[in-house]
């Protein structure tokens, strides 16, 4: 159903991104793993037409979607939903708003400058809330809320959309370990229950080993392993990771951590 083919964008002389290709044959989860800089999020931000790509084929259910224009790319984004690591909510708008900011694409501009909202797709997003546990909050500004909660009103926003795909880029690189735990069960069970394609750039190798069916990994912009959770020893995560370090086996997980962190982050779950 997704079909990457030789997908590379420069910028520069620099492959931020560098010939890579993957198929995903039906919707799984799907964890991309890497160093900081290996082009994670650049390769999401192509799939989402939010970058356009130099060169190669981005093919869903067989339409090449870096050719979309105008009206097609905008219905694309909305069927291939974005989730950031800093939610990227309106932070003092209420939480539904927020939410119902998920249906923007397909409003009249003149129902969106009067802020009306068709009945049904309030009751919606009260839903949708609702499923993410989090109903209770729904009349509360969104900058009221935990960093874990405001994920999940960003979760909430795309599910409006009703995605086929979402795309997640470090969903959990600023949340502590129980909210990341909280919204990557809540991504999981969107995956399982909804039969949605869930493709998040993550930080952590443990994370992508818990919740994804497949993992792949990037380095210098290439693809350099594509496999299960199962297939990813720590030569493997070595090859990926790079840096000449040297992993034992109880270490990996916060060796690795420590080598993709940028910046001051919170401490994410090993
Ligand atoms: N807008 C941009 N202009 C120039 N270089 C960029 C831009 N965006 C990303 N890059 C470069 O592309 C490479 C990949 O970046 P990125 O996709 O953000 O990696 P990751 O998400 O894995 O940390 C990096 O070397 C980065 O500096
Ligand atoms: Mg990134």
């Amino acid at each position: 159903m997704l079909e990457v083919q030789s997908l590379t964008k420069m910028f520069g002389e620099k492959a931020a991104v560098d010939a890579a290709s993957f198929t995903v044959d039906r919707p799984m989860m799907i964890g991309i793993i890497g160093r900081s800089g290996a082009g994670k999020s650049t390769l999401l931000r192509m799939l989402n037409r939010l970058s356009d790509a130099t060169t190669g084929a981005i093919r869903f259910e067989g339409r090449d979607i870096t050719l979309l224009k105008g009206a097609d790319r905008r219905e694309w984004q909305s069927r291939c939903a974005m989730i950031f690591q800093q939610f990227n909510l309106v932070p003092r708008m209420d939480v539904v708003s927020n939410v119902l900011h998920g249906t923007l694409n397909r409003r009249s501009t003149l129902a969106t400058m009067f802020n009306l909202y068709p009945q049904a797709d309030i009751h919606k997003a009260i839903e949708i809330l609702d499923r993410l546990g989090i109903a209770e909050q729904a009349p509360k500004r969104a900058e009221a809320l935990s960093g874990g909660q405001q994920q999940r009103v960003a979760i909430a926003r795309a599910l409006m959309q009703d995605p086929a795909v979402i795309l997640a880029d470090e969903p959990i690189a600023s949340l502590d370990p129980m909210n990341a735990q909280i919204v990557m069960e809540a991504l999981r069970r969107i995956h399982e229950e909804d039969g949605r394609m869930v493709i998040a750039n993550l930080h952590t190798l443990d994370t992508a080993r818990r919740y994804c069916d497949r993992v792949i990994g990037m380095r210098d912009g290439r693809i350099v392993f594509d496999g299960t959770p199962q297939q990813l020893t720590t030569g493997v995560a070595r090859d990926i990771y790079g840096a000449g370090a040297d992993f034992s086996e109880a270490a990996t997980s916060t060796e690795i951590e420590t080598l993709d962190r940028t910046g001051p982050r919170a401490a994410v779950p090993a």
